[in-house]
């Protein structure tokens, strides 16, 4: 672990800039443990550890770089700054919009998609979940808009479905049928807007959509549209088992 001096570790977290800091160490704000920090000049080493005893006003220093978080994203918030209305990140507290390195999306949900989205500034994790290489699998609700026909699951099933516009049939999809109009689909790939497209290719139009797994990881049911969860190491071994390469 490398060292990094204090003033600019709390100002890469967000907590304002380096004089900012530096005030508040002066201040004795900044506390390891029953000790005040008063000189935020001096290189530390950040270990979980340390930054455990580390507070700020009293209270325990934000995630160390490497976070990952789960929100669950409510309908009508964008993933995409090309995209118009307000933005996950807006969900965030302000303090992590002024983090570098900054928090991305793990992959996107469509506007009016909702459901378990991921956050990290961990850029190597990022690659790992979405690259097609490691078959996270990525669990959706979806609501027909006309009864299932009967064929859905097999086509879908046999990996030989062409999205319009595509040349390369997609990957197999398990379906589960949930009701005449409601079905779960798990999929390894994820193409753009792949399930609405998908359906649209089986004749059918998606009427709500929503993801609740991704990996072995699920949307915890007491996780309200809009709130979100700092992930542990455990976590992150359900989504993605460390074998995943
Ligand atoms: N497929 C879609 O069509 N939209 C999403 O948001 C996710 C998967």
């Amino acid at each position: 672990m490398k060292s990094i001096r204090l003033d600019k570790l709390l100002a890469n977290l967000g907590y304002g800039s380096r004089r900012e800091i530096q005030m508040l160490a002066r201040q004795g704000r900044i506390r390891l443990g029953d000790d005040a920090l008063t000189t935020a000049e001096d290189r530390v080493t950040p270990t979980p550890d340390w930054a455990a005893g580390l507070t700020v006003d009293g209270e325990p220093l934000d995630p160390l770089p490497g976070m990952v978080l789960m929100l669950h994203k409510p309908l009508g918030v964008t993933c995409s700054h090309k995209e118009a209305g307000p933005l996950v990140y807006g969900l965030l507290p302000a303090r992590w919009r002024r983090r570098d390195p900054a928090l991305s999306t793990i992959g996107r949900l469509d506007k009016e998609t909702s459901g378990l989205l991921l956050m990290t500034d961990d850029g190597a994790l990022l690659h790992r979940v979405i690259s097609p290489k490691n078959h996270v699998e990525k669990r959706y609700r979806v609501a027909l808009a006309r009864p299932l026909r009967g064929d859905e699951a097999d086509v879908l099933a046999a990996g030989t479905l062409l999205l319009e516009g595509e040349e390369k049939p997609l990957l197999p999809v398990a379906m589960t049928e949930r009701s005449p109009t409601e079905v779960d689909v798990v999929l390894t790939e994820g193409r753009y807007h792949q399930v609405r497209r998908m359906f649209a290719a089986l004749g059918n139009h998606v009427e709500a959509l929503h993801r609740d797994r991704m990996g072995g990881l699920e949307l915890p049911a007491d996780l309200e549209p809009g709130a979100l969860k700092v992930l542990d190491a455990a976590d992150i071994e359900a989504l993605l088992p460390s074998r995943a390469a």
